[in-house]
């Protein structure tokens, strides 16, 4: 599904913003604080219904007005639906075809979205629950029963962790373990296929973006040599005194190398912001492939760390994906487009857009 009417209104300093967006690429140019990041901050909350800027959504709610709202018209060839997202400081309305809807993740089938920041070396950078999230993205767009069973592998962690801290017996700890096992290796097996899945669109994303092939290694939160349930019986008297489960997919581990080196280590930063985009781009063209679903991908500030001829790469990538892309920058010519991508631009100035 393609955005192709979006309206926005009283997010940070966009007012009444109405956009027919293309299908493929739209890029949004304009000066230092016009509101580019903000509109992408829009499309952002109808996916899930929160910024990526900030957790508090009054720093999102235009200042001096008590609410936000966000509506879009989605459309691909058989279907059309609306969707649309209102927050104010104390409550969150979400309505997908005229109908009020009380679960985010309804709005994330509808909206799969990828978001391409500056930030984006954080993937790497800060801890494992990142590159987790990373899978689980995945595999929750291709698999559907996928987040029933995270969520009931959660559920019966957290109460295996409230018996490991009432002190209760090994037995009544134990009793949990049963229903733990079957979710933590529906959840293993899952993230493990979707990952030999998307390793083979990630080395040709890597070779195109960096020309070299990356090393993928999940390592699904116990030791290799151990089943869960082994491990678990070995670590109990240790869970115990910390009081939590240190044993499963909760703590598991993508380690991502280029000759034997962690990325981090060895990719400049332009390099490194190639790579994760190469990541993600690799996801949404799985789940083209898979789901024959079109995503959309927001890349803020696209020129940021990147030379012209690595920003060209980037952007014919963009535009093979099919997803649906929106690239803000701040000067329409540090974009090179081919000629024939069919695309849109549109100007952003102090809050107010305009096609061009
Ligand atoms: N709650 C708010 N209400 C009104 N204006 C706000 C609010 N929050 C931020 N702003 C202002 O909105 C403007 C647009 O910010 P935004 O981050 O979208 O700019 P930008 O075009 O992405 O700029 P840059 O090129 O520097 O990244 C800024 O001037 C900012 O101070
Ligand atoms: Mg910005």
């Amino acid at each position: 599904m393609s955005i192709t009417l979006l309206r926005v209104d009283q997010v940070r300093n966009l007012k009444q913003v109405e956009i027919e967006p293309h299908p493929q690429l739209n890029i949004i140019y304009g000066e230092n604080a016009s509101g580019k990041t903000s509109l992408l901050e829009a499309i952002h909350l109808l996916s899930t219904a929160k910024s990526f800027r900030s957790h508090r959504i009054r720093t999102v709610i235009q200042h001096d007005t008590d609410k936000l709202t966000c509506f879009a018209r989605l459309q691909n060839a058989s279907h059309m639906h609306q969707i649309g997202v209102e927050r104010s400081k104390s409550s969150t309305e979400i309505r997908i075809d005229g109908e009020s809807i009380n679960q985010t993740s309804i709005l994330a089938r509808h909206l799969p979205l990828q978001l391409i920041t500056p930030q984006v070396n954080s993937l790497l950078e800060q801890g494992p629950k990142m590159r987790r999230r990373f899978l689980d993205w995945g595999v929750f767009h291709v698999k559907h029963d996928y987040l029933k069973d995270w969520r009931s592998f959660h559920r019966v962690l957290q109460q295996r962790n409230a018996s490991l801290r009432q002190r209760l017996s090994q037995q009544q700890v134990v009793a949990w373990d049963k229903a733990l096992l079957d979710a933590a290796n529906k959840i293993t097996r899952c993230r493990e296929d979707y990952l030999a899945a998307l390793t083979p669109l990630l080395e040709e994303y890597c070779e195109i973006l960096l020309g070299q092939t990356p090393e993928l290694i999940y390592q699904h939160g116990w030791p290799a040599d151990l089943d869960l349930a082994t491990a678990l019986q070995q670590s109990f008297g240790r869970d115990q005194e910390r009081g939590f489960t240190s044993h499963g997919p909760h703590r598991a581990e993508l380690v991502l190398k280029f000759n034997g080196v962690p990325a981090q280590d060895v990719l400049s930063r332009g390099q490194l912001k190639l790579f994760i985009s190469a990541m993600q781009l690799a996801q949404v063209a799985h789940l083209a492939r898979e789901q024959d679903q079109q995503c959309v991908i927001l890349v803020d500030d696209l020129a940021s760390e990147l030379d012209r001829s690595r920003r060209a790469e980037l952007i014919k990538l963009l535009a093979h994906t099919q997803a649906q892309v929106f690239i803000t920058v701040t000067e329409a010519s540090l974009l090179e487009i081919d000629e024939g991508q069919g695309h849109k631009m549109f100007h952003v100035e102090r809050g107010t857009i305009h096609e061009i």
